[in-house]
């Protein structure tokens, strides 16, 4: 709804744009003429400010720490629901009804198992390869094993978009378990129909022919809330690297795969594994809390406190407030005594009290102690982004899918201020 205009004045000369206001009363200025009134474009280096869309799926309020999904508090749905449902309401626009869940249970069922072909993939990777690499090539090979629902046209089938959200929500799981079982040279395991979704990746993960996994429901719900929390987060770097690969109007998988390929990043999903690695060398090397924050804070190097800071979180990220809970709680169940867990703790508190930190608003984000969860789950630090991946999926998929509904789609391409030599002549 238009509510009022803001004014620009270039050279002397006044144009008036209108002001959006979306349901939370956030604010926008509508610039799509800016180019054509004025020759001027804006300038906004990382996209500080630039709203790419509208959208209904997340509300996020970074200055109160408000997370909501279709308008449900995170904090809520990971209490209350299992993720497979919150997968359907974010994709679908609502919280599925038993008729409902049970026709999503069947559907992740009947394509949970990949390819048979795409099973030999995994043995030509060399040994170490990061399952991030062939998690992103899985995916987009999907498009190459299933291209009757590949081609991205508005034209395409209700039904047939949703055997495709299933597939990749169902088959994520199973090729994520796979590869974890090909890097430590043992024989896959197969889905099954009688577990659930989180149930049935731990029993892919951990099963081997000689020692069945024993599922215990503590971890499984702190899987569940795990993925709940991951699940959208509106236009973040991966998904609006599957929005714009999407909007050149290819595939889902092959959209979903260069989402994948962002997430991998250290700056973004990649952190998980960054952190506990960091907590590894500390520990190893008796690096205090103190040098750690120093490091971080010197211009001379790259390095940053990873699992802290957020470009949109300036108090305390919601997600990071249950995860920290859901972690001691596990560590409790487990009769774990992690020396990570300590070093993490007091590497929180000493940031909070360091003023480049508090000026910043600097503050613990989702990545900073999920891995010790995924570490006390059995889960290596390698497969933490992973995990980050098959939580994320289903923001992914109903990102897409609303910017493919959306009638005023169009390509994403920014544009640029030359600032090259020239003209000039060999
Ligand atoms: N450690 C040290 N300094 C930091 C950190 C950090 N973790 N985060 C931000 N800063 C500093 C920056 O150096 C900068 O200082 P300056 O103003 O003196 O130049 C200031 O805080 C603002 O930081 P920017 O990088 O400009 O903020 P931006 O919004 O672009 O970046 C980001 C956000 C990338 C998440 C950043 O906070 C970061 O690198 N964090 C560590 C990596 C991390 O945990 N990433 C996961 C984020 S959550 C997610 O993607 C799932």
């Amino acid at each position: 709804m238009e509510k009022s205009k803001a004014k620009f004045i270039i050279d002397g000369k006044e144009f008036e744009y209108p002001l959006i206001e979306g349901t939370e009363n956030e604010r926008a200025i509508d610039i799509s003429t800016l180019r054509s009134d004025t020759g001027c474009i804006t300038l906004d280096y990382g996209y500080m400010n630039t709203g790419a869309c509208t959208s209904a799926i997340t509300y996020l309020d970074g200055e109160n720490g408000v997370l909501r999904y279709r308008g449900y508090p995170v904090e809520e749905l990971a209490e209350k629901l299992e993720f497979v449902s919150v997968a359907y309401l974010l994709v679908n626009g609502k919280i599925p009804n038993n008729s409902e869940r049970k026709e999503w249970s069947r559907l992740l069922n009947k394509h949970s198992i990949i390819h048979e072909d795409m099973r030999h993939f995994f043995y030509r990777y060399p040994e170490h390869a990061h399952p991030m690499a062939i998690l992103s090539a899985m995916v987009v090979s999907l498009s190459a094993f299933y291209p009757e629902l590949s081609q991205h046209r508005p034209e395409e089938p209700e039904e047939q978009l949703d055997i495709a959200a299933a597939r990749l929500i169902s088959m994520l799981r199973t090729i994520a378990a796979f590869s974890y079982k090909k890097s430590i040279g043992e024989p896959f395991v197969y889905p099954q129909h009688s577990l659930k979704y989180c149930e049935n990746f731990l029993n892919m993960m951990f099963s081997s022919p000689v020692i069945p996994y024993e599922i215990k429901p503590e971890i499984t719900k702190a899987l569940n809330v795990l993925l709940i929390l991951h699940a959208d987060h509106e236009q973040n770097c991966s998904t609006s690297a599957v929005r714009l690969v999407g909007s050149a109007r290819v595939n889902l998988y092959a959209s979903v795969a260069a989402g994948i390929c962002a997430l991998w990043g250290p700056l973004h999903g990649g952190a998980n594994q960054m952190v506990i690695e960091m907590l590894e060398e500390m520990r190893a090397k008796g690096i205090s809390a103190k040098e750690v924050i120093e490091k971080a804070k010197s211009r001379d190097t790259a390095f940053r406190l990873y699992g802290f800071g957020h470009r949109v979180y300036k108090s305390y990220d919601p997600r990071a407030k249950v995860i920290k809970k859901v972690c001691d709680d596990v560590l409790k169940v487990l009769n774990i005594n992690d020396p990570l867990l300590e070093i993490a703790k007091k590497l929180e508190e000493a940031a909070l009290c360091d003023e480049f930190f508090i000026e910043r608003n600097l503050y613990p984000n989702v990545d900073f102690y999920s891995g010790i969860i995924y570490r006390a789950i059995g889960i290596p630090k390698e497969m933490f982004t992973v995990l980050f991946a098959l939580g994320r999926l289903p923001g992914w998929i109903a990102q897409w899918k609303e910017a493919r509904e959306d009638c005023s789609f169009k390509i994403q391409r920014p544009r640029q201020i030359y600032v090259g030599p020239q003209n000039r002549h060999v």
